[in-house]
């Protein structure tokens, strides 16, 4: 294959080199392209065929359905791997030693408390405030109370910086389920692991003395971190490099990528799916007429859970995902009327015309949800949860972003409003 690529613009000739991945994926280096052209840019809104980086973390292949993070299977790691494991991994780029992995536990436990005035802060959101939003201001509010965790320059700096964030977050989490149910807040247990601490800081009652851990949660919930651990370049990952780009802190940064995660087209979409499937319960399971309405183009509701920007082949989470679900629901004795039409609903989908045509599969959100709500957590938190999942990956994108030294995130536009005109004084308009 040529090892460059030719535009022509009005008879003239600019070549560019092509650069190829460690999976032969190739892209088109148009780094010169405005400078040789004389002003000419690319137009390519939703990004759907620009790389803005290159980045050794995840690799994934859409049309085949391949996930790999730092060259392991999904699979492989979510049978095999515990979650602060694979939170090593894609951070520092290889699986710990066992010694290792203690240091780097031991060192996230030492920050597993948050200042006792972030309390206050909670205090002042109404009960009824959406979770994420929520998380996503106390994360932020993080930066005021761990000033030496902005300006990181050294590889140390920014490993300080990244223990702390994991060992605050998982609280700010906890918290914010505990605020929403008015149970009182709850520090953890540092002789727990990572993920058991977790489970006992959101569910411990007050009336408790002790909280028995359920090794049944503590496997889905180790898994689901697993499953959304990266997920490469999608909308809050890219946010939170693009926002790190300016050299605004760790803190600042992921606070960033939890409001991008919010929406329903993304992260939302595990809260987005259990809603849609409780509609469905309510309309007497009725999936043909959601069936229908997801095809009717003068209608904005989607099915949600299903389509992705880069799988058009199966998401090989929401394989993973699907089984957990019957087994964490059959271990609990869970019977829940929602995964039978989550089963309905997909398998009418797999079958459709519109769908098939599309590409369209269940994504990572479609099962998740379902095994959230039999392990006790509320609909509102599911985001919230994808976003714990989520932090390694964006700690690990962030620091790959600037150990790179990249340059700060600042697309170009073509601009389509008023050419020059003249100002109108107010009574002239
Ligand atoms: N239901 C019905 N139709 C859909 C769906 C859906 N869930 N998803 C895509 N389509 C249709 C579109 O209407 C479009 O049809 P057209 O070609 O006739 O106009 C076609 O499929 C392509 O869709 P786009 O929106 O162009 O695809 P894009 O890559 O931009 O969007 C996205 C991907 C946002 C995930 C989309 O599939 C969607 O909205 N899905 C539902 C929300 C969801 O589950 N999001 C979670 C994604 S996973 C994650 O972020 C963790």
């Amino acid at each position: 294959m040529a090892n460059t690529a030719t535009i022509e613009i009005g008879g003239q000739k600019h070549e560019f080199p092509l650069v190829e991945g460690t999976e032969n994926e190739v892209a088109i280096d148009i780094k010169s392209l405005r400078a040789a052209t004389n002003g000419f840019i690319t137009l390519d809104s939703g990004y759907k065929n620009t790389g803005s980086c290159e980045s050794a973390i995840t690799f994934l292949d859409g049309e085949k359905g391949i996930l790999r993070y730092r060259g392991y299977s999904i699979e492989e790691l979510a049978e095999k791997a515990h979650f602060l494991e694979v939170a090593y991994l894609l951070i520092f780029g290889e699986l710990p030693t066992a010694e290792q992995l203690d240091k780097f536990h031991a060192d996230i436990k030492t920050h597993s408390v948050v200042d006792d005035d972030v309390k206050k802060i909670l205090d002042a959101f109404p009960k009824a405030a959406h979770p994420m939003g929520v998380l996503s201001s106390l994360t932020s509010a993080l930066t005021a109370f761990n000033p030496d965790s902005v300006n990181v320059d050294s590889e140390e700096d920014m490993y300080n910086a990244i223990v702390r964030l994991l060992g605050k977050l998982p609280i700010l989490v906890a918290w914010t389920m505990r605020k929403k149910k008015g149970l009182p807040l709850y520090y953890g247990d540092s002789s727990l692991g990572y993920v058991e601490n977790i489970l006992k800081m959101m569910f411990k009652q007050p009336n408790e003395e002790r909280y028995i851990q359920n090794p049944i949660l503590v496997n889905a919930l180790d898994k689901l971190l697993i499953l959304h651990a990266d997920h490469e370049q999608n909308c809050s990952t890219s946010t939170v490099r693009i926002t790190g780009s300016s050299h605004a802190g760790l803190f600042a940064s992921i606070s960033a990528g939890i409001s991008a995660l919010w929406g329903p087209l993304h992260g939302g979409a595990n809260q987005a799916v259990l809603e849609m499937l409780e509609a469905i319960k309510a309309d007497d399971g009725d999936t043909k007429k959601y069936m229908a309405k997801a095809k009717d183009k003068s209608d904005p509701f989607r099915l949600m859970g299903f389509g992705h920007r880069v799988y058009k082949n199966f998401d090989p989470r929401a394989r993973i995902i699907k089984k957990a679900a019957d087994e964490v629901l059959g271990d609990l004795g869970v019977v829940d009327p929602i995964l039978d039409i989550a089963k309905g609903l997909e398998q009418e989908a797999l079958i459709d015309d519109y769908f098939v045509q599309r590409k369209l599969y269940p994504n990572v959100d479609f099962y998740s949800g379902i095994i959230y709500r039999a392990m006790g957590i509320p609909t509102e938190m599911f985001t919230v949860m994808f976003a714990l999942g989520r932090l390694p990956g964006w700690i690990a994108q962030w620091r790959e972003m600037r150990l790179r030294k990249e340059p700060i995130g600042r697309p170009r536009q073509l601009y389509v409003g008023a050419t020059e005109r003249p100002f109108l004084p107010i009574a002239e308009r």
